[in-house]
């Protein structure tokens, strides 16, 4: 096997960049490190929830994407997002992030096109997602719909 399907699993992508100097790799197969991912939520600025709930949440979800920047020692990083769903019908895009030093580079475009496309894998029909106030153009600029009458969404919070 070669080493980046060794670190990445052989469903790895390489995304492309304009330094040659630097590899970015998405993959789904590598383990997130809960503490890694703990400092890119950080880093883009989100608060922070108990690591043993987050273990949890990443064990319960249907796909985990890491976007790596490929360090044949100590791969770092700096992308995320993971997906909830019944594996056929539906699914959810949540925590999609892509550190502050990556951004702007068509990474967050390249890490949600990998997450489609594994998603399409599984032959999913409907992928619905939350997305933040200032974040809307990112999804309607790559083709996601927003829902047509605002009022249909419903929402429990546990109280
Ligand atoms: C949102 C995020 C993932 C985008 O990642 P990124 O790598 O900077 O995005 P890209 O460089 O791939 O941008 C792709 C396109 O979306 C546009 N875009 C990026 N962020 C945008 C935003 N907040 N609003 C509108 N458009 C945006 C880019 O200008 C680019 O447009 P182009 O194709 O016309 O050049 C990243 O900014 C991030 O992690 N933000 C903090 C966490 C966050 O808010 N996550 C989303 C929660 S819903």
């Amino acid at each position: 096997m070669d080493l980046l399907s060794d670190l990445y699993g052989p469903g790895h992508r390489l995304c492309e960049t304009p330094n040659p100097e630097l590899s970015l790799v998405l993959s789904r197969e590598r383990a997130i490190d809960l503490f890694e991912l703990e400092q890119l939520c950080d880093a883009v600025g989100w608060s922070r929830r108990p690591l043993r709930r987050v273990r949890k949440a990443l064990q319960h979800s249907l796909l985990r994407v890491g976007l790596w920047r490929h360090d044949p020692r100590v791969p770092r990083l700096v992308g995320f997002a993971r997906c909830t769903g019944d594996g056929v019908v539906e699914a959810t895009v949540w925590d999609v992030a892509v550190h502050p030093h990556y951004q702007g580079a068509g990474l967050g475009r390249s890490l949600m096109a990998y997450v489609l496309d594994q998603l399409r894998e599984l032959e999913v029909e409907r992928v619905s997602l939350f997305a933040d106030p200032g974040v809307v153009g990112f999804y309607q600029g790559q083709g996601w719909e927003l829902e047509p009458l605002q009022r249909r969404c419903a929402f429990w919070y546990a109280p």
